[in-house]
C-alpha cells in the first residue's frame, strides 16, 4: 500500500452514527424516484422493477466495497483517498477528477428537475416565469436559461458555508419531510393498484431492462456521499459501514415498493416521464394529493441537491490538502470551520452547467462517472486483498474477492451498455483532468526548484 495521503488541515468531528444513516437517506431517495423513473418506465415497461433490482445490485456491491475502504481508510475524499492509498497520485488524481464530474452534474441534474417542480407549482398559483428563464437553450423556442436551477444551487451554497452540525440538523427535517410523502404514496397508491397492470412485466424486451438500469441507478446515488463525511464522523470505522449499508437498504426496499405503485395504478403507456407520482393521482382523480406528492417531491429533491453541493467541494478540499491543487483553496473559513472557497468555486460552476444544460445528458454523464469511480473502488478491494491480505480492516466486506469481482464486472457492463455520447464527453473530461494535472506539478515542481 502505498503512502496514504498526508494530514493536513483537518476537518471537524462532529457527525453520529444516526446522522450518516440521515445524510445517506437525504441523499439517496430524490430526483432518481420522483423523476427519473417515469423516463425508466417509458423504456422498460413493468420492466423497471427489474432494472431497479439490476441496478440496486449493482450499488450494493459497490457499497460492500466502498464500507471496507470506508472503514480503512476514513479520510475525506471517499474513492479518492482509497485510491491515492491504494495506487497512488495520478490514479487518486483521475478519481478525484471522475468524482468532481459526478457531483457536479449529479448537482445539476437534480436543480434541473427541482427547477421543473418549482415552475409546476407556481403555474398552480397562476404564476408563469417568462419563457426566457424557464430552461436550458435548445430545448423549446425562446428558452435561454433555467434561472431557478441556478437561483436554487446558490442559495445552498450559501447555506453550505455555514457548519455541517445546522447541515445535519436541515437534512434530518428534510429526511423526515421526504419519508412522510412516500408513506403517503404508498398509503394512498396501494388502494388504486390494479395487479394487471404489472403484466407483460418485460413489454420490450430483457435489453430494455439493462439499459432502464443505466438510468435509474441515478436513484441509488448518494450512499457514497457517507464515505465522504468519515473524516467528519466521531467513529468512522464503525459508524461509515452502517450509514452506507444501513441507508442503501431503506432506500432500496422504499423504490420497489414505490415502483410497484408507479407501474401499477395506471398502464405503463400512461406513466408520465416528466412529473411521474404527481400525475398518478391526477389520472385517478386525486387533485389534492398530487398537490401534496407535488411539494413533497420538491422538497425531497431538494435534500439531494443540499447533499450534493456539500459532497463536492470536500473531494476538491481533499485533493487540495494533499498538494494536487493549490494549497489555499483548501483553508477552512475562520468562524464556520467550512471549505469555503471550494464551496463557492463548485456552486458557481454548478449553477452555471445547470441553467444551460438538458437533465438527460446530466444524468447520463453523472451514471458513467460514477460507474467508473465503482469500477475503481471495487478493483481496489480486489487488489488489497492478494496484496495485503495482513492489513486491518474493521469491516470486512463479506465474500471479498468474488463480491469485488463481481462488482467490478457488472459496473463495467452497466457502463459499456451507456449512450456513446457519455462515453466520450467523459474521455474529455477525464482527459481535461490530466493536463491540468500534468501542467500543475510542473508549476510547482518550477517553484519549488527556485
Ligand atoms: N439518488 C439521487 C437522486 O435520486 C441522486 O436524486
Amino acid at each position: 500500500m502505498a503512502a496514504g495521503p498526508p494530514t493536513g488541515a483537518a476537518l471537524s468531528r462532529s457527525l453520529t452514527r444516526l446522522d450518516l444513516v440521515v445524510i445517506g437517506v437525504a441523499q439517496i431517495i430524490g430526483a432518481g424516484i420522483f423523476v427519473i423513473s417515469g423516463v425508466g418506465v417509458k423504456i422498460a415497461g413493468p420492466g423497471i422493477l427489474l432494472s431497479f433490482l439490476v441496478a440496486g445490485a449493482a450499488c450494493t456491491l459497490a457499497a460492500l466495497c466502498y464500507a471496507e475502504l470506508a472503514s480503512m481508510i476514513p479520510h475525506a475524499g471517499s474513492a479518492y483517498s482509497y485510491a491515492y492509498a491504494i495506487f497512488g497520485e495520478l490514479p487518486a488524481w483521475i478519481i478525484g477528477w471522475d468524482l468532481i464530474l459526478e457531483y457536479g452534474m449529479a448537482a445539476a441534474a437534480v436543480a434541473a428537475g427541482w427547477s421543473f417542480y418549482f415552475q409546476d407549482l407556481l403555474r398552480g398559483f397562476g404564476v408563469f416565469l417568462p419563457v426566457w428563464a424557464s430552461g436550458p437553450p435548445w430545448t423549446l423556442p425562446g428558452r435561454v436559461i433555467n434561472l431557478p436551477a441556478a437561483l436554487v444551487v446558490l442559495f445552498f451554497t450559501l447555506l453550505l458555508i455555514l457548519r455541517t452540525r445546522l447541515n445535519a440538523f436541515i437534512a434530518m427535517l428534510i429526511v423526515v419531510v421526504k419519508l412522510a410523502v412516500i408513506a403517503f404514496i404508498l398509503a394512498l397508491g396501494v388502494g388504486h393498484v390494479k395487479p394487471q397492470n404489472w403484466l407483460p412485466l418485460v413489454p420490450h424486451g430483457g435489453w430494455s431492462i439493462i439499459q432502464a438500469a443505466t438510468l435509474v441507478f441515478f436513484a441509488y446515488l448518494g450512499f457514497d456521499v457517507v464515505a465522504i463525511t468519515a473524516e467528519e464522523s466521531r467513529n468512522p470505522a464503525r459508524d461509515v459501514p452502517f450509514g452506507i449499508i444501513g441507508s442503501l437498504a431503506i432506500c432500496s426496499l422504499i423504490y420497489l415498493a414505490v415502483a410497484l405503485i408507479l407501474v401499477g395504478m395506471v398502464p405503463y403507456s400512461q406513466v408520465n416521464p416528466d412529473s411521474p407520482f404527481s400525475t398518478l393521482f391526477r389520472q385517478v382523480g386525486l387533485h389534492w394529493a398530487a398537490d401534496v406528492v407535488a411539494v413533497g417531491a420538491m422538497i425531497g429533491i431538494t435534500s439531494v441537491l443540499y447533499m450534493l453541493l456539500l459532497a463536492q467541494p470536500r473531494v476538491l478540499f481533499a485533493m487540495a490538502r494533499d498538494g494536487l491543487l493549490p494549497r489555499g483553496v483548501a483553508a477552512l473559513h475562520p468562524r464556520y470551520q467550512t471549505p469555503h472557497r471550494m464551496t463557492l468555486l463548485c456552486g458557481g460552476a454548478v449553477a452555471l452547467v445547470a441553467s444551460l444544460t438538458p437533465i438527460a445528458k446530466l444524468a447520463y454523464l453523472c451514471n458513467i462517472g460514477t460507474l467508473f469511480a465503482f469500477f475503481l473502488v471495487c478493483t481496489g478491494v480486489l487488489v488489497l486483498r492478494f496484496t495485503r491480505p495482513d492489513l486491518h480492516r474493521p469491516f470486512r466486506c463479506p465474500g471479498g474477492k468474488t463480491v469485488s469481482a463481481l462488482g467490478a464486472l457488472v459496473s463495467l457492463g452497466l457502463m459499456l451498455s451507456m449512450p456513446g455520447g457519455s462515453w466520450w464527453r467523459l474521455g474529455l473530461w477525464l482527459l481535461a483532468g490530466l493536463v491540468i494535472y500534468f501542467l500543475y506539478g510542473w508549476y510547482s515542481r518550477r517553484l519549488r526548484n527556485g
